[in-house]
């Protein structure tokens, strides 16, 4: 798979964001090795910090289905909005525990896209290492 086309494919999961608050909508596609992918959508609710991202709710679905780290090609976050959205402080958290630390994030909007890495969202991440 390209990376217009995993583009397209995380729009979809924009198109089916529930987004009644923010009218903000975001879609990630999550990219195996296998070729399987995994999309998310931002999903939102009216006690707004029970929101769930959309990065977090592909990376959560791929969990749920027995993916772990190893097995991700590729992370695309995508939104509607005129600037590229990077994800969020509780998403880099998450991220920098389900993902591998070089696995690849690509960021778009309609118009430009980057590409980078939790390494490179989240310096000193705090990890499980620090509580032993
Ligand atoms: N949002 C995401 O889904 N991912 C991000 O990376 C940034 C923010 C959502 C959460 C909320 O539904 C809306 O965007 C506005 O914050």
């Amino acid at each position: 798979m390209n990376q217009q086309q995993l583009i397209n494919l995380a729009f979809t999961a924009a198109d089916n964001a529930y987004t009644p608050y923010s009218n903000y909508k975001v879609g990630a596609c999550l990219l195996c090795k296998d070729g399987n992918y995994f999309l998310g959508a931002n999903i939102e609710n009216a006690s707004y910090g029970a929101t769930n991202c959309a990065e977090r709710s592909a990376v959560f679905a791929a969990y749920s289905y027995g993916y772990r780290k190893d097995d991700f090609d590729t992370l695309c976050i995508v939104c509607y909005g005129k600037t590229i959205a990077a994800p969020c402080g509780i998403c880099r958290q998450v991220l920098s525990e389900l993902l591998n630390q070089d696995t690849p994030i690509v960021l778009a909007n309609k118009e430009n896209s980057m590409v980078t890495t939790i390494a490179e969202l989240l310096p000193m991440q705090f990890t499980s290492e620090d509580m032993k």
